[in-house]
């Protein structure tokens, strides 16, 4: 299986790409988790993003077609992945389609994944992310059992800096201008399907699940 999630900030890519993860046993490749946890780790890299991300803009595509590029050769990836926040630009579907190509592979299904731009807001300005696993909450819609600790973990619970309201109206701008129209690429190679993710957690995630019977997409 080899999906990517497209969709703006907190329409919900992170939270299903974790459950299809889990349910079909292939891996969830987030640029954001993987720029985080360079940022959590020290590196140059993360050092690098993290002037991006605090304002809401992008990291240099040449910097993230490494990062993918590194990531889809290593061996959980041979059998499929789940891209969640890749590509996000015109440049980075051109990388990926030559990535795939090189390999031999192609692309099965890119899912649109539709929320309006309110619930975005809510969304995101209620998030909370365990500092230890990465695991997203929020605080009405999905709160966790143990208050400010993970239930999963028992980390600490935080807000990221770029849900902060400002980040957020500027994520948006650079969603609708540079990420939203790469999804035309993939409806005219027939790939695309549009998911309503304003929908509870659950039914968004058993309508992906009719998604991929549907087109017979095995993991
Ligand atoms: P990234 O981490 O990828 O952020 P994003 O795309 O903005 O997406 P989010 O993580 O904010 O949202 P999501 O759709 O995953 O929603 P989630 O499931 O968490 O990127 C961060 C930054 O890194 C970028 O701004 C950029 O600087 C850089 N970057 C990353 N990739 C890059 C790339 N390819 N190129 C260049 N730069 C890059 O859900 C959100 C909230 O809603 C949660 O609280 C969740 O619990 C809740 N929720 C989820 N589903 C539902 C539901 N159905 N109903 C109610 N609540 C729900």
């Amino acid at each position: 299986m080899r999906i990517v999630l497209l969709g703006a900030p907190g329409a919900g890519k992170g939270t299903q790409a974790r459950l299809l993860s889990t349910d079909y046993g292939i891996p969830q490749v987030s640029t954001g988790d993987m720029l985080r946890a360079a940022l959590k780790a020290g590196t140059p890299l993360g050092i690098e993003a993290k002037r991006y991300m605090d304002a809401g803009n992008l990291v240099p595509d040449d910097v993230i077609c490494s990062l993918i590029k590194e990531r889809l050769e290593e061996p959980d990836a041979k059998r499929g992945f789940l891209l969640d926040g890749f590509p996000r630009t015109e440049k980075q579907a051109e990388a990926l389609d030559t990535l795939l190509g090189d390999i031999g592979q192609d692309l099965q299904l890119a899912i649109d994944v539709d929320v309006p731009e309110e619930d975005l807001v809510r969304r995101l300005s209620g998030r909370r992310v365990c500092r230890d696993c990465g695991a997203s909450f929020h605080i009405a819609f999905n709160p966790s059992s143990k208050g400010d600790a993970c239930d999963f973990c028992d980390g600490e619970l935080y807000q990221r800096a770029d849900d902060k309201a400002e980040t957020v109206r500027n994520r948006l701008r650079v969603y609708h201008d540079q990420t939203a129209p790469i999804a035309e690429r993939y409806r005219r190679a027939g790939l695309l399907r549009r998911l309503d993710g304003s929908r509870s957690m659950d039914e968004v995630r058993g309508d992906l699940a009719v998604i991929l019977e549907s087109l017979k997409v095995t993991p």
